[in-house]
């Protein structure tokens, strides 16, 4: 059974300039211990998804459960409050209390509700979280006297002080500058891992979604346009919202000529550039207008014209930019510009005439939408 079960979920809020739709018809599901990531550009509704499975927000329609609990239902009028349900919440801005210190703060969770608990038990349990998150020793600290860092660190010893069955984390590190942000991926990956708690984060940095994830969901305009691995995600993307979203890519428009043979996924395409082969197509419909995506660091370049029988073409470096690992560049190809992603080794300087080849293999076709 899945830990986090959403059916359906709509949101519409209304503003004084009219009505804004934030989640329309969404479904999703979360299995129990993974860590599955909401990703989608700003305003897409990914906060007002998790604020409607922490309770924080009523939905306009729709069900959503948790550990196979019915949390709330706007059919059969179900709306548990959310103090009930068993979720530990760290927000976009972390919402921490500044005029609590370090302990007062993660023990607040645990003073809400009837249920009331001991000192020493409260004790136990705040000490445990502030260990958990490297927090120990500073329990007297005022809140607004720790670095970035540590508040956010704070915001999750909040979240999980009540041990709860699922974490939603709503862009937590996007306060931290780059450094500290790649540690704290880390750290909380590790600290989710150790723990085997359920985690549903929210980003719209495709690196970190990349990075942490065991299962990524793409959102866009209020719905989701793809659940899958984030290999498969960058892979094979589902449209060219996707491609384009996650990481680098080149699309290349075009109409498909020549149709496939029977048996063999392959298709010429005509494009800008020329015709290009592709392989791969993936359940595409082989007909009128299609994308030819290609990721930057499958092109490869040369010099003399490689032996390949399809998909070199000829061009010239525009641009270069040397990044440390690697030397990214503006090839032209007919005009149109092609970016390429090399290994530093390969020196191509801006002028220098070249051969790009497009592996049919690597070329996916993707439907334009
Ligand atoms: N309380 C509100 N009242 C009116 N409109 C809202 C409210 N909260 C969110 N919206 C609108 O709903 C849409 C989705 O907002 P939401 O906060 O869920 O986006 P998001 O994906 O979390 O964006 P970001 O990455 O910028 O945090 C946006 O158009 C936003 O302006
Ligand atoms: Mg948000």
């Amino acid at each position: 059974m899945s830990m986090i079960k959403i059916q359906g979920l709509a949101k519409t809020y209304r503003t004084d300039q009219g009505y804004v739709t934030a989640v329309q018809e969404l479904d999703l599901e979360i299995e129990r211990g993974i860590f599955s990531t909401l990703l989608g550009p700003s305003g897409c509704g990914k906060t007002t998804t998790l604020r409607c499975i922490a309770g924080l927000e009523t939905p306009d329609s729709g069900e959503i459960f948790i550990d196979g609990e019915i949390m709330v239902s706007t059919a059969k009028g179900v709306f548990v409050p959310p103090h009930k349900r068993n979720v530990g919440m760290v927000f976009q801005s972390y919402a921490i209390w500044p005029h609590m210190n370090v302990y007062e703060n993660v023990a607040f969770p645990l003073k809400q509700g009837k249920r009331k608990l001991s000192k020493a038990q409260i004790n136990e349990k705040v000490t445990k979280a502030l260990v958990l998150v490297r927090l120990g020793g500073l329990e007297r600290r005022p809140a607004t006297q720790l670095s970035g860092g540590q508040q956010q660190r704070l915001a999750l010893a909040r979240a999980l002080v009540k041990e709860p069955k699922v974490l939603l984390l709503d862009e937590p590190l996007s306060n931290l500058d780059a450094k500290l942000r790649e540690e704290m991926r880390i750290e909380i990956k590790d600290l989710v891992r150790r723990l085997d708690i359920t985690t549903f984060y929210v980003t719209h940095d495709q690196i970190e979604a990349l990075a942490m994830s065991d299962v990524l969901n793409i959102m866009n305009n209020g719905k989701l346009i793809q659940t899958d691995s984030p290999k498969e995600v960058y892979l094979r993307p589902r449209n060219k919202f996707v491609a384009s979203f996650i990481g680098a890519s080149n699309q290349f428009q075009g109409v498909v000529g020549a149709r496939p043979r029977i048996g063999e996924d392959s298709a010429e395409i005509r494009t800008e550039l020329g015709s290009i082969s592709c392989r791969s197509p993936g359940g595409v419909s082989l007909s009128g207008n299609v994308v030819v995506n290609i990721r930057p660091e499958d092109i490869r370049l040369f010099r003399e014209r490689p032996p390949y029988h399809e998909n070199v073409l000829q061009g010239r470096v525009a641009v270069t930019l040397f990044l440390g690992d690697t030397i990214d560049c503006r090839v032209l190809v007919k005009n149109t510009p092609v970016h390429v992603k090399r290994d530093r080794s390969q020196e191509f300087a801006e002028g220098d005439e070249v051969f790009v080849y497009l592996s049919p293999d690597l070329c996916l076709l993707i439907p334009l939408d």
